[in-house]
């Protein structure tokens, strides 16, 4: 990437783009001593939708919870995964994360310093850090705005990134960056397949230099051959870039790929959290166990050796979650004392001497059974 588009003082590996390269299978893994300080930590994050009633006199009767007491950290130059159900609060935490919706309660820090309340100036001058790339290549894009007007729409909101006549210029290396060809500038979105409209999705994205992205679902609507394409490049501009990710999925093997730590959402709380080896081979949270018990195995001998846990009912409505532990009603472990007792999401005290990777956070009091439920 040429100079213009880089910020000083970030870490950068390659100074000038190619093509997206193959997939690997040995992604860097991020190392706990190199955390430092987080660059973005959410602390008891809350966000109640009211639900009312009413035409004229609207009443509030109750509220969804969406997000219901959300805490983590993101490291500098990371990925930290987040996966769960549909309807669990993914989106919302996004949306929260770049201030697109505001918190019911805690704090969102952004370098030490919470954003979740700024406005006006010195909002703007946050949001330039964290962009956003969203699921759909389809509707995110407008139709009638040609891709250099898509990709440089952002500078009509921060110039300073980059003055007018500088615009297409930039435009065009955006392109470049993201394995486009920097004459596609006057081409509209119908003209590209989906894979190609994520890239200028990125590349917008990328518009701003920005330090934090906040993917939600961004391969979700891909094939399968193009979301791998579509990871690489995410992967290699990581590391071009020193980004830290925020990568918002479904699917278990996708985040896996991509993630340094991954973090499991229910019900509009995340259960456990932990490193790659953490989650996927020694998963402790009956919810993790079981959805780690559906994803496909290739090897026969090793999917016929595991067993598969068929979780009961349905998602609760997140307007009347459960009391004590979100997910008991689902739970083959559950106690007297779930519902009672609301379990943090800590190391749990049992498990505390097993050490790493057994021992990570889970908000579970059981914690720590059924450890041949794992990825293999
Ligand atoms: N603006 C809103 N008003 C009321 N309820 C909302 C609003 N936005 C989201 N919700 C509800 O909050 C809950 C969490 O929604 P969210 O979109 O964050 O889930 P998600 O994990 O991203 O799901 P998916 O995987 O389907 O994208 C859902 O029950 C949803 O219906
Ligand atoms: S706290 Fe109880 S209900 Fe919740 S996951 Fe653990 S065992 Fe299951
Ligand atoms: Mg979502």
């Amino acid at each position: 990437m040429t100079s213009a588009a880089r910020t000083p003082g970030r870490r950068c590996t390659r100074s000038v783009p190619g093509g997206p390269a193959p997939v690997t299978s040995g992604r860097r893994r991020w190392v706990s001593d190199q955390r430092g300080e987080p660059i973005l930590e959410v602390t008891d994050l809350v966000k109640h939708f009211p639900l009312t009633q009413g035409i004229l006199f609207k009443r509030q009767i109750g509220a969804v919870k969406a997000v219901d007491g959300v805490s983590l950290r993101l490291y500098p130059g990371e990925t930290l995964g987040i996966v769960g159900e549909s309807g669990c609060g993914k989106s919302t935490v996004a949306k929260l994360l770049m201030n697109l919706e505001r918190p019911t309660s805690g704090a969102i820090r952004y370098k030490g310093e919470d954003i979740s309340r700024l406005s006006g100036r010195a909002l703007k001058a946050v949001r330039r850090n964290i962009q956003m790339v969203f699921q759909d290549p389809y509707t995110s894009l407008n139709p009638r705005m040609t891709v250099g007007d898509i990709i440089g729409e952002p500078y009509l909101i921060h110039p300073e990134v980059a003055p007018k006549g500088d615009r297409r210029k930039k435009v065009r290396e955006l392109l470049d960056v993201v394995g486009l060809n920097p004459e596609y500038i006057n081409r509209y979105p119908h003209q590209f397949s989906g894979g190609q409209r994520q890239r200028i999705g990125i590349a917008r994205g990328l518009a701003l230099n920005p330090e934090i992205i906040v993917a939600d679902e961004p391969v979700s609507a891909l094939d399968v051959s193009v979301q791998a394409q579509v990871i690489n490049l995410m992967e290699r501009l990581q590391a071009e870039f020193g980004l830290s990710y925020m990568f918002i999925a479904h699917d278990l093997s996708i985040v896996r790929h991509i993630s340094d730590r991954v973090g499991v959402m229910y019900l509009g709380r995340i259960v456990e959290i932990g490193s790659d080896q953490e989650i996927y081979q020694y998963p402790t949270h009956p919810y993790t166990q079981a959805l780690l018990s559906a994803v496909p195995v290739p090897d026969p001998v090793a999917s016929g050796r595991r067993e598969r846990i068929i979780l009961a009912g349905d998602v609760p409505s997140p307007a009347n979650p459960p009391s004590g532990c979100h997910f008991r009603t689902r739970c083959w472990k559950a106690q007297s004392l779930c519902a009672e007792v609301d379990p943090p999401l800590t190391v749990p005290g049992h498990l505390k001497d097993a050490g790493p990777p057994v021992a990570h956070p889970s908000a579970c009091h059981f914690a720590g059974e059924k450890p041949e439920v794992t990825a293999e």
